[in-house]
């Protein structure tokens, strides 16, 4: 094929054409909509470097996720600031915690709403760390029993799905095993398999508090500079019983997102995170960009690398966007 006879150009002249040829299409059905939940009661405080993102109260998180619903999004993604944090991060696995208590809300008031619930103590410990800590270090087989209690009681208080996201070796199947011993084989895991440590997570440490009071998450999180080793973490998860798989975070990823889609054959979940979604906002605010165009372009390359399942904090501007075509 080459130029005269081919001319690219005959089907991009117009909208028409471009519909028709057009190769990745975004739907709501994609969607999962991460929400942030404090305890309190009317509570609904904007996240600085998230804006249109807040930390909300129950009574809030029903009307937000009420919104969501309405749009059409399948799922939301919950993660808890609780009151109180300490060293064990007893929070996370406490039978009324801040995440208990909102998905028992939420459940009752939306039945037919997917909930999602992120597994990992980080926004529990006075640390800040993903486990268990003794000396400095994050303990990897302590912190993975701690990580199954912690699903199993968001389970017991009616998620739909757990997303554990401590990247610690073994994590997912000392969850499966948790669940299945207590009556919950039917509750699948999404699990963060490919998570990096990554820089674009900051406006996300502002929203759940839960920076890191020293060093980093490099002993746990993997280092950006490999994909080799992004291939070897996603199939130990799907061989301790993934049902959903995911790349973190998505647009510094797209690599990693297309192997993993041409590698496994399960669902494929991207998370495009807070810093990515702050970019694109603050720099929109300058405007320096549009950031319906910069969004739109964003997700649909995630897409097109091959996720099927986009996590973004635009999943209601996008629905909104979507519903408009
Ligand atoms: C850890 C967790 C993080 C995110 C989701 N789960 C932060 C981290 O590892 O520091 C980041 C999400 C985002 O940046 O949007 N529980």
């Amino acid at each position: 094929m080459q130029f005269p006879e081919y001319r690219g150009r005959r089907l991009r002249k117009n909208d028409h054409f471009r519909r028709l040829i057009r190769e990745t299409r975004l739907s709501v059905d994609d969607l999962v909509y991460p929400l942030f939940a404090v305890s309190g009661r009317d509570i609904k405080k904007p996240i600085a470097s998230m804006p249109g993102q807040f930390q909300l109260s129950v009574d809030h998180l029903v009307k937000e996720a009420r919104a969501a619903f309405e749009l059409g999004i399948p799922a939301i993604l919950l993660f808890g600031i609780p009151a109180k944090k300490d060293e064990q991060g007893t929070g996370a696995f406490a039978a009324d915690g801040i995440v208990q208590q909102a998905v028992k809300k939420i459940k009752h008031e939306l039945p037919d709403l997917l909930i999602v619930t992120d597994v990992c103590l980080c926004e529990y410990t006075s640390h800040g760390h993903c486990g268990i800590i003794e000396k400095g270090k994050v303990l990897n087989d302590e912190t993975i029993e701690v990580l199954a209690e912690t699903a199993l009681s968001q389970a017991k208080a009616g998620a739909d799905m757990v997303a554990p996201s401590a990247m610690m070796d073994g994590q997912i199947a000392a969850i499966r095993e948790a669940l299945d011993e207590n009556g919950f084989e039917d509750l699948p895991i999404m699990a963060y398999s490919a998570k990096y440590a990554s820089a674009f997570y900051g406006p996300f440490r502002e929203a759940a508090q839960s920076a890191p009071q020293f060093g980093d998450r490099k002993a746990y999180q993997m280092d950006p500079s490999n994909a080799d080793e992004a291939i070897r973490e996603i199939s130990l998860d799907v061989n301790e019983g993934a049902d959903i798989i995911m790349v973190k975070p998505a647009l510094p990823y797209l690599d990693i997102i297309c192997r993993a889609k041409q590698e496994f054959d399960l669902p494929l979940a991207a998370y495009n995170v807070s810093g990515e979604y702050a970019m694109i906002k603050a720099a929109a605010k300058q405007g320096w960009l549009d950031e319906e165009k910069a969004m739109m372009e964003s997700v649909t390359a995630i897409k097109r690398a091959g996720a099927d399942i986009l996590i973004t904090y635009w999943a209601k501007d996008l629905a909104k966007c979507l519903a408009g075509r």
